[in-house]
């Protein structure tokens, strides 16, 4: 491989923080002042990430969704990025998921710009949030520590230029924001997703090279010949250079959210690779059922009590793949002492015939989330006997499946 020539690009940010302290706010607060100003009535597309200018400088952002189910994305998302943007309340202060994602951000050695948000709101208090801040080992740069921080009201899009400016301060002063953009092409998957009339798309930032159409993609067991980019205005772009955001279309099947991609020399290498990785995997899954054989007293005990224990299974449906198996990981922790949960499939899209087909032979409930359900399936469901539960808002669902649970004990 020859030695790759670095030059600077654009910051890629995330922005975490506790439940409601106003992620989701900023991020649209900070896409709608730039849109109006840069580009009268363009419209912004949602693939999962964005960017903006600031000064003539550019700065990508990563629109990851903020609550605790989530938190296995939330982790990925602060791996592939260079900053965040930690999202403190100033009428809350630090909470738990405020102190979670800053220990993401400092396993991955991310540095930390701090969002003190909220500003407008009447129990509002910067000095608390600054002597939290020092107290975390984040003093705030005019107390002598070196944390860049603004104060924003992300509602009244107040201090939006300040915490722009912080991002870009920081980023002068990240070394590693460098890449090769004519080195070989990697990047990032941030959404995956099945789009009538496209196939499988996925959105992702660009890390290293330059990717046009027609390139060849492997993604573990997903490849790739690419059809056509698209930016996050939603224009078909020629090109992607390092840190843009970019939806790829062309997959031959949803690669998962936070996995990496390289280029291969064509589409026939491409789906060589990722068969190669398909067997890989079912080898490795063979081999563990292998060693799970091998039983102990403890593995039989816990068969058998596992068999005496009830579980509840499901098939969880949800509009984008990383959702998907964040909203998985999260049931599999409701499980109870009298009843275990157990996800047989997860997918992408709405409920088709397939999927109750599925979960009537698996005796499973259909969970889903943001996804509707294909014409004429709810009959299906019924004459079936598949239970449905589907929400939009992530806790209602957790809430109502542990309902669904609780009512499997009577
Ligand atoms: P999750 O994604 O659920 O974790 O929440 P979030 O962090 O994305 O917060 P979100 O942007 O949804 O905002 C939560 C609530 O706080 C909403 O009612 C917002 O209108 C409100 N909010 C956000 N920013 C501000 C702000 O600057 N001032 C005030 N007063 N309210 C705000
Ligand atoms: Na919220
Ligand atoms: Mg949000």
């Amino acid at each position: 491989k020859p030695a790759r020539e670095m030059v600077p690009r654009p910051p890629v940010v995330c922005i975490l923080g506790h439940v409601d302290h106003g992620k989701t706010t900023l991020l649209d607060t900070i896409r709608k002042a730039n849109v109006v100003s840069s580009e009268a009535g363009g419209i912004t597309q949602h693939i999962g990430a964005y960017q903006v200018t600031h000064k003539d400088k550019l700065i990508t952002f990563i629109d990851t969704p903020g609550h605790a189910a989530f938190s296995n994305m939330r982790a990925r998302g602060a791996r592939t990025t260079d900053i965040a943007v930690l999202v403190v309340a100033a009428d809350d202060g630090f909470m738990p998921q405020t102190d979670e994602a800053l220990g993401h951000a400092r396993v991955s050695k991310v540095p930390v710009v701090v969002a003190i948000n909220k500003m407008d709101a009447p129990g509002a208090n910067v000095d608390k949030v600054l002597r939290q801040m020092q107290e975390r080992d984040l003093a705030p740069e005019d107390w002598g520590g070196e944390t860049l921080y603004a104060k924003v009201s992300a509602l009244k899009g107040e201090g939006i230029e300040d915490i722009l400016e912080a991002i870009v301060l920081q980023a002068d002063v990240t070394e590693t924001i460098v890449a090769d953009p004519k080195g070989e092409v990697e990047g990032v998957i941030v959404e995956a997703q099945k789009e009538l009339g496209r196939g499988s798309t996925a959105s992702a930032i660009i890390q290293q090279g330059t990717l046009k159409p027609g390139m060849a993609l492997v993604c573990g067991e997903n490849y790739c010949r690419v059809r056509q980019l698209i930016n996050d205005k939603g224009e078909q772009i020629k090109e992607a250079g390092p840190s843009s955001p970019v939806k790829i279309v062309g997959w031959s099947g949803p690669p998962d959210a936070g996995d990496f991609f390289k280029v291969v020399k064509n589409e026939r290498e491409a789906k060589k690779h990722a068969e190669a990785n398909e067997l890989d995997r079912k080898k490795l899954e063979a081999t563990q059922l292998q060693e799970r054989g091998s039983t102990s007293v403890d593995d039989l005990f816990a068969a058998i009590e596992k068999t005496q224990k009830k579980s509840f299974t499901v098939l969880v449906k949800a509009d984008v793949y990383g959702t998907a198996e964040a909203l998985a990981t999260s049931l599999q922790s409701i499980k109870s002492e009298k009843i275990d949960l157990e996800v047989v499939d997860m997918g992408v899209g709405d409920i088709t015939r397939n999927d109750v087909l599925m979960s009537s032979a698996a005796k499973a409930t259909i969970i889903g989330f943001n996804v509707g359900i294909e014409n004429g399936v709810t009959s299906v469901a019924k004459h079936h006997g598949v239970n449905l539960i589907q929400h939009n808002i992530i806790y209602e669902l957790i809430t109502q499946v542990k309902d669904a649970m609780t009512d499997m004990l009577d």
